[in-house]
């Protein structure tokens, strides 16, 4: 198959600056090279345009929701370039940039589509401008395309295709008190880490893509790099211990090439200023590798 590789250069949903380096750290990592061991014909569109400020203000946009105007017009210019990828038959692989880009990957794909998502992630991403403690916007792209809270009737937010009894969350470690409530209070499904101690990485990754799949057209994966352990994935703006093992996400990503569903795919919150070596660009590329079906022998 043809995979298109979309850059989104973008730090305007995060706290931390640097991880709009995301995607040339990811390139310059050998993703072309780790794609084409995987079979499949990887095609670079290049980066989309991000609007850049000279001077940046820490409370830009409006209640609660920093940057939200910058976050809208990159996410809207994700999700155009995410449907019409598919449209075109490949699949896109969106780089980060922070997890808001996630907004515009959803949207994108589940824009002529039932889709189902499989995130993994050491936090919920569950926020609304209304619950979040930081305003940050890379807290909230799963509230977001679900039009959860204040993103009801959101329209560039929400994804028209994705319910969220379809929507299956991996790895969690770090999770609000109001996001708790919130994941509760709705129909997705939230794995943590316990369950994966408890259950082990191929029974839930199984579970989750059971959800994700079950009446779907096809699913979108979205992989932050925080979903893995701290030690192998140091990049990252907002590190939790007790992640996944650099084994534990290789088995999950091969599961997921396995499914034969994915539609669309993301690799988000890689920052090359926090990282050691590049080493968390080179994990995105190898894990990207086993999602599209990249194996040993
Ligand atoms: N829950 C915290 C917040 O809302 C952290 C979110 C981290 N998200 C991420 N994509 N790294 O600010
Ligand atoms: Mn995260
Ligand atoms: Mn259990
Ligand atoms: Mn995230």
């Amino acid at each position: 198959r043809n995979v298109r590789i979309l850059g989104a250069p973008t730090d305007y949903g995060a706290n931390r600056r640097g991880v709009d380096m995301g995607p040339s750290a990811i390139r310059y990592a050998g993703l072309t090279s780790q794609l084409e061991d995987a079979g499949v014909r990887p095609e670079d569109a290049g980066d989309l345009r991000v609007p850049h400020h000279a001077t940046r203000d820490a409370d830009a946009g409006a209640d609660n929701a920093k940057h939200i105007h910058e976050v809208e017009e990159v996410c809207t210019a994700l999700a155009d370039a995410v449907s019409s990828t598919i449209a075109e038959g490949a699949t896109p692989l969106a780089l980060g940039g922070d997890h808001s880009i996630a907004i515009g990957s959803m949207v994108g794909s589940a824009r002529d589509a039932d889709i189902g998502v499989v995130w993994f992630d050491a936090h919920g991403d569950f926020n609304t401008p209304g619950t979040s403690p930081s305003g940050n916007v890379h807290g909230m792209p799963l509230a977001a395309a679900l039009g959860i809270g204040d993103f009801e009737g959101v329209e560039w937010a929400n994804a028209a295709g994705l319910r969220e009894e379809n929507v299956a969350i991996v790895g969690l470690r770090d999770v609000d008190v109001n996001e708790t409530a919130a994941i509760h209070a709705s129909d997705v499904t939230a794995y943590t880490m316990s369950d994966i101690d408890e259950h082990g990485i191929t029974e839930i990754t199984q579970e989750a893509l059971d959800v994700a799949t079950s009446g779907t057209d096809g699913i979108h994966v979205s992989l932050d790099l925080d979903w893995l352990d701290p030690r192998e994935a140091p990049g990252v703006g907002t590190p939790v211990r007790g992640g996944a093992t650099y084994r534990e996400a290789h088995a999950a990503m091969e599961l997921v090439a396995e499914s034969g569903a994915m539609r669309s795919m993301e690799l988000v919150e890689v920052n090359p200023i926090l990282d050691q070596h590049n080493e968390t660009a080179a994990l995105a590329t190898e894990l990207a590798a086993s999602a599209f079906g990249k194996r040993i022998l």
